[in-house]
């Protein structure tokens, strides 16, 4: 199994919208048995509560699925059981990287997988508001995870 994290501030609004989505792609690409995909906070304040409103209503206009997702704060012992960790914005990624054991997974933050746009961090939702704008990066962003990982792994 090729186990995935996306991380963000709060793990209510940007990373299980992230989480949702690569999932969906997995299952259209038919990689449920390969792929596996989880999402973590740096911080505790939502631990247990489910996605926010915004991503949950976003999520239901594109039919995608958020069944059984509550948050759950980041720990050192994910650094050994996932191989990739994708960090939305850059003090998620610098939260991450000053958890102690960070040898196993490899860190990515989710706009360097799309060199071509201006933004260089997912926009946090829980402040701008714009969950259509995250809705936009991540689903380019998974897009070339997915690809990335079939490649990496051999998978098609
Ligand atoms: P997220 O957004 O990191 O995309 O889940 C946030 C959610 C909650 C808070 C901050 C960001 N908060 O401060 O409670």
């Amino acid at each position: 199994m090729i186990n995935v994290l996306f991380v963000c501030l709060g793990n209510i609004c940007r990373s299980p919208m992230a989480e949702a989505v690569l999932r969906h792609k997995v299952s259209e690409r038919g990689l449920d048995q390969q792929i596996s995909v989880d999402s973590a906070g740096t911080g505790d304040w939502h631990v247990g509560k489910p996605p926010h409103e915004g991503t949950r209503s976003l999520l239901d206009s594109y039919q995608i699925s958020y069944a059984n997702m509550a948050a759950r704060q980041f720990a050192s012992a994910d650094f050994t059981h996932f191989n990739y960790i994708i960090c939305m914005d850059d003090s998620n990624a610098a939260n991450v990287r000053s958890v102690t054991g960070g040898e196993d997974a490899e860190i990515i933050k989710m706009m360097d997988l799309l060199p071509d746009e201006t933004l260089r961090e997912v926009p946090d939702p829980y402040y701008t508001g714009n969950f259509e704008e995250v809705y936009r990066l991540v689903d380019a962003g998974c897009d070339v995870l997915l690809d990335r990982i079939e490649k990496e792994h051999s998978l098609t």
